[in-house]
């Protein structure tokens, strides 16, 4: 208790003792701080959830708007309310509670296909100035945990394995948010790897491996996108709750990163009053905790304990922090904004293009012509839109979904449950493009009714689904409902079977060597169908490369079985059935090689390798030259069609040991013929490992490589690295 009450006072402590005069936000939040009275406190140290949710909603206080969070201000002070809104992929549908639609992004996994940074800020400056407009001024994006379980129930939520591109792509989102005054948070924190009994799921991991994995991605995010807020997450930390864990919040982020935001709780993560000892400055959605810890107990607290008064002033300090350096006192949120959804939603569009994976094409079967004469649609509802992932993250378009699939379960979240198309068909989009082909879709209920419409067309294009939802892992890698012999059935029936995959996590696929062509188009959002169609016939050149691994098989997972999987019932809010409820996440199996890297440990071979994507070009990328601090080599087009590529380079080797790393990557567009040199600056945290309380590049020989993916490297370029050490 000691201990932790000394760090509390040390981050407390070393704030105020010296202040930035470079920082007038954290001037200004000073001043505030001292011209609070005890009462005014605790005001912005909590907030509720505005939702009529629980036995006994409480009517909503009148500045309030349905969405996720309300935290009221302090009008003496020119504090402004805290109104909050989910999240990463747009303003959120909230249970269809908010008629006024939004801008649906493509899934996390989509946006970290396109390997590019530019557009993941375009994204982030639609959705920041939707939640804007909405009245809000706070989105609480940048979901950044890495895929450590591809059964993960959001990884379609999140970016990537990899911290370097999910770090990148998180922080250029946040960047993009936080540039209409609206504060982002970066989620979250940390560690955050599966969903079953995602409350109390206790993580165990080494300081070193964490520091090399899913904390370099939340470090890099943070550095790029400088979030005003870090939501802690609901899992516990080597025993502690992630929103109560001093290693986390004081340690790591506070007194290490020099982190001078605030952190706000997940929603029902806060187990005591105490978490505002271990770091946590926010009690988000308080009516879903045991107690409303941050209000009024907090402050008896502070009267009589100077940990406490400490901890409540820096607290204060670090929320009115984020206020002011995004300024939302000067450019104050009205709802009622204009919102030109069409215009936006060409990012959205632009998005879903530059994010489509294409895996598999043999004999050139796509593109196709727009002459093609009868084409078979098959499934996936592919005649009223396009799948999206479920929970807090769920955005919908003006007018609701398309299809909307109730799925039983606690009926008090069931309304965050359903399986929701958007408005985007694709049927509709492969006639606009193809207006003379003769489009027959059929709705796959029945394998025979499929079949025949396949034999009778000249291609078949089976749309398969596989949804996903926060709350809920995913069981195995197989498509649900007889999607995979549906597939089958069809690839036998006709030889120009095109598989389009919406899904939110990887699949496998037995009947892969019987399709003609495979395309990933993960949840595309609100122009997915016409996405889709472009790539498929070709007005869009695929550019996507996958930015997680396809595992072959659950064997070669460091976990074949999740953790709890057997042992725990699927429940949405993830709390312990009961007090001596007990599951432990050994994630120090895989340590910081996460995907790719564990494979290449281990020697296994990918269904579909981190990295990987087809174009109906061709590439060729060649002369990798570097010293160890910046890599450079010639990416050329070598076909016929203009389209783009991502360079890739990993480290390969330590002194002759197998140590993999993406070091760095450029997506570059390439007309035929033309060619570009590329040249990335190689962090020198991806080379090193974190020992003795900082990086050490050990002194040997490295290796770098060209990857066109994780696993098809070119020749390995050797060099000479001289020891270094240096602090986080
Ligand atoms: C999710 C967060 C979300 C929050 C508010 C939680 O269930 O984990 O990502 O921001 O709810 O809706």
């Amino acid at each position: 208790m000691a201990g932790l009450c000394l760090s509390a006072l040390i981050v407390a402590g070393s704030a105020s003792a010296k202040p930035s005069p470079a920082d007038p936000a954290e001037v200004r939040a000073e001043q505030t701080v001292k011209a609070m009275t005890p009462a005014e406190k605790t005001v912005i140290t909590h907030g509720i959830m505005p939702l009529p949710i629980g036995p006994n909603p409480a009517p909503l206080p009148p500045q309030a708007i349905p969405g996720a969070g309300y935290v009221p201000g302090i009008a003496r002070l020119g504090v402004p309310a805290l109104l909050e809104t989910d999240a990463s992929l747009g303003v959120s549908y909230v249970m269809g509670m908010r008629k006024d639609g939004a801008t649906a992004l493509p899934s996390g996994l989509a946006m970290a296909s396109t390997w590019n940074p530019d557009i993941l800020q375009r994204g982030g400056a639609l959705i920041g100035s939707e939640t804007r407009a909405k009245g809000f001024n706070v989105l609480l994006a940048g979901g950044v945990n890495l895929m450590r379980d591809p059964r993960n129930g959001r990884t379609f939520e999140y970016f990537s394995e990899d911290p370097l591109l999910s770090g990148v792509l998180a922080g250029s989102a946040i960047k993009g948010i936080q540039s209409n005054h609206v504060i982002s948070t970066i989620k979250h924190f940390a560690l955050n790897g599966q969903e079953t009994g995602r409350k109390f799921a206790d993580v165990q991991i080494s300081d070193a491996h964490a520091r090399e994995s899913d904390l370099l991605a939340f470090k890099i995010g943070i550095e790029i996108g400088n979030p005003g807020s870090v939501m802690c997450a609901y899992n516990r930390v080597h025993g502690e709750q992630a929103c109560a864990s001093d290693y986390l919040l004081n340690k790591v982020l506070k007194q290490e990163w020099g982190y001078k935001g605030f952190v706000m709780s997940d929603w029902g993560a806060v187990p005591n009053l105490e978490a505002a000892l271990k770091g946590l400055d926010q009690q988000s959605g308080a009516q879903l905790d045991p107690a409303v810890f941050f209000g009024d107990k907090l402050g008896a607290a502070a009267k009589s304990d100077p940990a406490y008064a400490a901890r409540l002033d820096d607290m204060n300090k670090r929320i009115l922090w984020a206020i002011y350096d995004n300024q939302l006192d000067k450019y104050p949120v009205t709802p009622g904004g204009k919102i030109d959804l069409a215009a936006n939603s060409e990012v959205a569009l632009e998005t879903a293009r530059q994010g489509i994976v294409l895996l598999r094409n043999e004999r050139g079967v796509l593109p196709l012509t727009k002459t093609a004469k009868r084409i078979a649609v098959i499934g996936g509802f592919a005649d009223a839109g396009v799948l999206s992932g479920a929970g807090s993250s769920q955005v919908q378009g003006l007018g609701g979904p398309a299809v909307s699939i109730p799925i039983s379960g606690d009926p008090q979240w069931s309304a965050f449950l359903a399986q929701t198309y958007h408005r985007s068909s694709p049927v509709a989009a492969i006639k606009a493009i193809a207006p003379k082909a003769d489009v027959r879709f059929r709705d796959a209920r029945f394998i025979a009714d499929a079949v025949e419409q396949a034999k009778r067309a000249d291609v078949a294009i089976v749309f398969a689904t596989k949804w996903s939802s926060e709350g809920f892992d995913q069981p195995d890698f197989s498509l649900p409902d007889g999607q995979d012999a549906l597939i089958e059935a069809v690839a036998a029936a006709n030889p120009n079977t095109i598989v389009v995959l919406e899904t939110g996590n990887p699949i496998v696929m037995p009947w892969l060597s019987k399709t003609a062509a495979v395309v990933q188009a993960w949840y595309p959002g609100a122009r997915g169908g016409e996405a889709i169609a472009s790539v498929l016939f070709g007005e869009t050149n695929p550019s996507g490369r996958l930015p997680i691994t396809f595992p072959a098989s659950a064997e070669q997972l460091p976990r074949p079985v999740l953790d709890g999987y057997h042992e725990f019932e699927p429940n949405f809010a993830g709390d312990a059935p009961s007090k001596t409820a007990k599951l432990t996440v050994n994630y120090d199996i895989e340590g910081s090689d996460l995907g790719y890297r564990w494979n290449a440990r281990k020697g296994y071979k990918a269904l579909f390798p981190f990295g990987y994507g087809l174009s109906y070009t061709t590439f060729a990328a060649s002369g990798l030259k570097t010293d160890g601090t910046t890599a450079s080599l010639t990416v050329r087009n070598t076909g016929k069609r203009a389209g783009a590529t991502v360079a890739q380079v990993y480290l390969v080797s330590r002194s002759g040991m197998t140590a993999q790393r993406l070091v760095g990557f450029q997506r570059v567009e390439l007309a035929p013929g033309q060619t570009s040199k590329v040249t990335v600056k190689i962090d020198p945290r991806l080379l090193a490992d974190w020992k003795d309380g900082g990086w050490t590049i050990p002194a040997g020989d490295y290796a770098f490589a060209i990857g066109e993916n994780a696993e098809t490297l070119g020749a390995p370029v050797k060099v000479s690295l001289r020891e270094k050490h240096w602090g986080d």
